[in-house]
């Protein structure tokens, strides 16, 4: 690779392409836009790939263009094959991929430093350029490490539950400062050695943050090496002279980190205490076995059919018991008959109902719901007062009343819809033994308005709509 200076037409491709990223962030802030969003993304890394491509002789043409055939083509299958359910295991299998990126940079850097146009007067690499090929190193490594832990948990291939190893805090510190002390040292002396303990190291950290993470916390821990596979790649920037991929990765970097940040806010965790991991151990241990035996009333389809023919206005709260049951086409079904009979509909959405961010409102469009009947927490709220029906359908901790009033919950000081001040709710889950992410006990299964709608959400949702298409 040539590392002449850059011309200023292609700096300001980079710009342009810059620009794109930061429009496409922008459009995918909301749903009526995000197909916008996307294609600004894919226009900005068309000129910044065609601009690098150009300005620089990285290999013979044919080659790329069948690496790109054949990346783009694995890519395709996956992206037609994926279930939408499969998305976070998705994103951080890719994650993992940017992390190994970043590693392989980094020791083609140190092994071909000339190429690179890192060498110094002194016919060794220069000081700089070795801290960023060693900090790109330790974050891809251990992007590449946590991402493959967080792949196999999401996807059920190694259990979900905090794997907690004794004095953890002590060794992952301990690992973090011998990295940070190694790539100091790496600017005094560039033997080999020293890059290879890094990269070693970084591994295990990878490996060891991630394990005591619990199967519930991960859409926080996606989020998370999203960010650090995007300062990754920033670093990669620096080490390759590609404005566009400094920034890039500094977009990618920031707002995952802010995504995190949004996340355990409306989780109403502290970050700190996500990273430290252990929580979900009492969750997936099967909590609520201390469960008050308080009544409760069962309801049927026919019953909720009835009541929700006859009602003004419903408002829907969808959850991640939806998502596993995939009712989502059975309830924009029940919403259009509802609304030929003159029923106002509109869906509620939590900032983290499910577990991923947006989860509930891709599944929604997936099923072409208008996005005008959805509706965030902050703008819904007050409208339940209004409400005839709340109809609850596989959510749970985001309707929890313990959140605002019992302060030794897991969830209190969440923000949580009023569902209460609704006439009538109705609640869809399997059982009354299943608990939702928090593994607590929910109050409105036992208010007055409330009936138990018990079983599958998508088989509850079609025998309802038999009932109302009656
Ligand atoms: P949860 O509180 O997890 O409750 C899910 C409910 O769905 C349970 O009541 C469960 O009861 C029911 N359910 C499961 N499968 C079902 C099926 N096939 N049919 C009908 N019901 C089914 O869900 P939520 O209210 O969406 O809350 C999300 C939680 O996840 C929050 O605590 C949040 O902090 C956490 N979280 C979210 C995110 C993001 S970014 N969204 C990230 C990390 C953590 P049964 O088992 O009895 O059916």
């Amino acid at each position: 690779m040539e590392h002449a200076a850059t011309p200023s037409w292609a700096m300001l491709a980079y710009l342009a392409s810059g620009v794109l990223f930061i429009l496409a962030l922008r459009g995918l802030s909301s749903p009526a836009s995000s197909r916008a969003g996307n294609r600004y993304g894919m226009i900005g890394m068309l000129i910044a790939v065609v601009t690098t491509l150009v300005t620089h002789q990285i290999a013979a043409l044919p080659e790329i263009l069948a690496a790109i055939a054949i990346g783009g083509g694995i890519g395709w299958v996956i992206a037609r094959k994926i279930a939408m359910t499969d998305m976070p295991q998705l994103v951080a299998a890719f994650h993992s991929l940017v992390g190994l990126a970043a590693v392989l940079v980094g020791w083609a850097a140190y092994l071909n430093p000339e190429a690179f146009g890192i060498l110094g007067a002194d016919g060794l690499i220069n000081p700089v350029s070795r801290v960023e090929a060693g900090l790109g190193i330790a974050i891809g490594a251990i992007t590449f490490s946590g991402s493959v832990i967080a792949f196999l948990k999401l996807a059920g291939k190694m259990s979900g539950a905090p794997i907690l190893l004794p004095a953890r805090h002590v060794i992952n510190l301990g690992a973090l400062l011998a990295i940070l002390g190694l790539i100091g040292y790496f600017t005094l002396d560039q033997q080999v050695w020293v890059i290879a303990t890094i990269t070693v190291l970084s591994f295990i950290i990878g490996f060891l943050l991630i394990i005591p993470i619990g199967g519930a916390d991960m859409p926080v821990v996606v989020s998370m090496l999203n960010s650090y596979s995007g300062w990754a790649a920033a670093a990669m920037g620096f080490t390759l002279h590609n404005t566009a991929m400094i920034i890039t990765g500094a977009l990618v970097g920031s707002s995952g980190a802010i995504l995190s940040y949004i996340m355990c806010k409306a989780m109403n965790r502290s970050f700190i205490s996500v990273i430290a991991g252990g929580f979900g151990a009492d969750a997936s241990a099967g909590g609520g076995e201390a469960r008050e035996q308080r009544p409760w009333k069962r309801g049927s389809a026919e019953d909720a059919a009835y009541m929700l023919g006859e009602a003004e206005k419903v408002i829907i709260i969808p959850g991640y018991g939806m998502a596993v049951s995939q009712a989502q086409h059975a309830l924009r079904e029940m919403a259009d008959l509802l609304k030929a009979k003159g029923v106002e509909v509109k869906y509620a959405i939590h900032p983290v109902a499910g577990r991923m961010p947006g989860h509930m409102n891709v599944l929604l469009a997936e099923a072409q719901v208008p996005y005008d009947e959805v509706f965030e927490l902050e703008d819904i709220n007050s409208e339940f007062a209004t409400a005839d029906v709340a109809f609850i359908i596989g959510a749970n901790d985001v309707v929890n009343p313990a959140a605002k009033t019992d302060k030794s919950s897991p969830i209190y000081g969440m923000p949580v819809f009023d569902v209460d001040k609704a006439k009538q709710v109705f609640f869809i889950k399997r059982s009354m033994g299943g608990v939702g992410y928090a593994g607590v006990d929910n109050d409105v299964f036992y208010m007055d308005q409330t009936l138990m709608l018990l079983a599958d959400a998508k088989k509850m949702v079609e025998d309802i709509n038999k009932g109302l298409a009656h």
